[in-house]
């Protein structure tokens, strides 16, 4: 009998705090048959996350966690990630920095969309920075995450040309166009090196 389709794929948390165009590019990605991943749940911190809205458009469970007492939503989370047996966390603009203990505790990998070079930018206004001081690229970076922000072993980057008439929007889009590419094939190199 034919097995039905993603059970043998990596269940995937994607977490995400506002707009959340790279959980619905991850979506995407996952619905390929050459995607290892399939994602079985969202997460936000934040109610009013738009990305929200991608739960009920395809489907997919979606929790929201009250950060506001980080040690009982981390519980939480990880008693809900345990349960649903998911190994893989992509973040995705998720704004809320996890804590040393919880990356140790969950049994699986955990992956972030940073929107610069890194290790150049960490943290926020990376578009900004990079037009301040003058770089010539910018881009996006998928990396490990561990206890320190931004900072975890790098999977993939990829570079875009900073335009003299840029401004941090456009550059911002520009770079989003990227990420929503990088992630995926991100993912594929992670599980299928
Ligand atoms: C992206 O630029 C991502 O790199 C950063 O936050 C932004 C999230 O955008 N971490 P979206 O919610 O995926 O549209």
């Amino acid at each position: 009998m034919a097995l039905s389709i993603g059970s043998k794929k990596i269940k995937t948390a994607v977490f995400i705090s506002g707009r959340g165009s790279n959980l619905k590019s991850l979506i995407k990605f996952s619905k390929q048959k050459k995607s290892p991943i399939v994602i079985e749940l969202i997460l936000s911190n934040n109610v009013k996350s738009r990305g929200l809205k991608f739960s009920k458009l395809f489907n997919i469970k979606k929790k929201i966690f009250n950060f506001k007492n980080k040690k009982i939503a981390e519980k939480k989370i990880l008693n809900e990630l345990e349960k649903r047996n998911i190994k893989l966390i992509c973040l995705a603009g998720f704004m809320k920095i996890l804590s040393k203990s919880f990356i140790k505790k969950f049994n699986g990998k955990i992956l972030n969309i940073h929107p610069s070079l890194l290790p150049k930018y960490r943290g926020l206004n990376t578009h900004k920075r990079a037009i301040l001081n003058k770089d010539r690229y910018s881009g996006c970076t998928v990396h490990y995450v561990n206890h320190k922000l931004d900072s975890g072993k790098i999977v993939i980057q990829k570079k875009v040309k900073i335009l003299k008439k840029d401004t941090p929007k456009s550059l911002a889009n520009r770079i989003l166009i990227q990420e929503h590419k990088l992630y995926p094939k991100a993912i594929s190199k992670v599980f299928n090196p």
